[in-house]
């Protein structure tokens, strides 16, 4: 049974999986130093169009935290939006590796950070007392699901240049957001203004593993040992770089985020139509957030779906993976459909 708790249920999907596989062949040299890691990199800063400097940790928590200490002080903040995955979801990552550089939450419509946001943090306080806002990070796509035009994040990244901070991207589902948009990667990163990205390779497919791509490469300075010295640098790095060839090499990448974008859809509209109940937020990528009436959550859980109930922006959300069947999708909205019409 596939579900829609998380783009994280999904296996491994068959590009990366290949060449996982054909990179098990024989001895390569370790930690990075092998002809995959030297390969993805290149391939990366193709996909890219820019010579930036590209790194791979075992996961998102590791990427973001990594990326955010290395672009301030223990004195600095960080400002992000309130739901964002810095801020609710990794158990103060950030502050640990940054030796304790301050979040800065605020709030923004459908999980976006605004200039004015930003102005209103930076300008609040300009006192010893205040840790000084150093970076800006965002989540693209959202964690509620919305993405980032090219123009709203040069108006976020220009804000931030004002005021002398750096551009953190957290891009979890970038690749939802670049299918979603149909706009090249380099014009929703460093063409925009982005300084870090942390690029999620395992909601699209992959077992495991991010990609940390440092536009500005002065920032990447010792970069590696932060990674060896937060247990972040694979002896066997070829199994973590190896299989994102397999899926940046034939647009796989895209293929997966435009089905799972797709399937959101079909999910939204097949629940407007069903029941009325409106999409809490405007679907743009991978994911559906609606209010659902009590006994309709119930019947759900006992009919053995599994999604989360996202406390922090209300409703529930349903997410769709690389893999999500449309027959799946389908199956969700006939039991919706039964259950709001009163059956159990
Ligand atoms: C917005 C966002 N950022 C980062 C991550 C990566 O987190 P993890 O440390 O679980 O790989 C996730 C995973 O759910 C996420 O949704």
């Amino acid at each position: 049974m596939q579900h829609f708790a998380s783009d994280n249920y999904a296996g491994i999907c068959p590009e990366a999986l290949g060449a996982l596989l054909a990179a098990n062949d024989g001895h390569v040299r370790s930690y990075g130093d092998d002809e995959w890691t030297l390969r993805v990199a290149d391939r990366l800063r193709a996909v890219f169009e820019t010579d930036c400097d590209v790194y791979f940790v075992f996961n998102g928590t590791a990427a973001n935290s990594l990326a955010l200490a290395a672009l301030c002080q223990s004195y600095h903040s960080v400002i992000c939006h309130r739901l964002a995955h810095v801020a609710t979801d990794e158990c103060g990552a950030p502050e640990f590796f940054s030796n304790g550089a301050k979040l800065l939450p605020v709030a923004g419509e459908q999980g976006k950070l605004t200039p004015a946001a930003i102005v209103e943090a930076v300008t609040r306080r300009s006192d010893i007392h205040y840790p000084k806002p150093k970076v800006v990070t965002l989540t693209q796509a959202t964690e509620v699901g919305t993405v980032y035009r090219p123009d709203e994040l040069r108006a976020v990244a220009d804000t931030a240049r004002e005021h002398g901070l750096r551009v953190h991207m957290d891009g979890a589902r970038f690749a939802n957001a670049v299918a979603g948009l149909g706009v090249s990667p380099a014009d929703l990163t460093w063409r925009a203004g982005v300084d870090v990205l942390c690029f999620g390779g395992t909601k699209m497919g992959l077992p495991v593993g991010e990609a940390v791509l440092f536009f500005d490469r002065r920032l990447a300075e010792d970069f590696a040992y932060r990674c060896k010295q937060a247990g972040q640098l694979a002896s066997k790095m070829r199994f973590l770089s190896a299989p994102w060839l397999g899926i940046l090499e034939d647009g796989a990448w895209l293929r997966h985020a435009a089905h799972a974008n797709a399937m959101a859809r079909r999910l939204a509209g097949g629940l407007a139509e069903a029941t009325g109940w409106p999409a809490i937020f405007p679907v743009q990528a991978n994911g559906v957030f609606v209010h659902l009436p009590e006994p309709v959550d119930a019947g759900l859980r006992a009919r053995g779906w599994l999604f989360y109930d996202f406390i922090a922006a209300g409703g529930s959300r349903f997410m769709c993976g690389w893999d999500t069947a449309p027959e799946t999708v389908d199956r969700l909205l006939a039991d919706i459909r039964e259950l709001a019409a009163g059956g159990e």
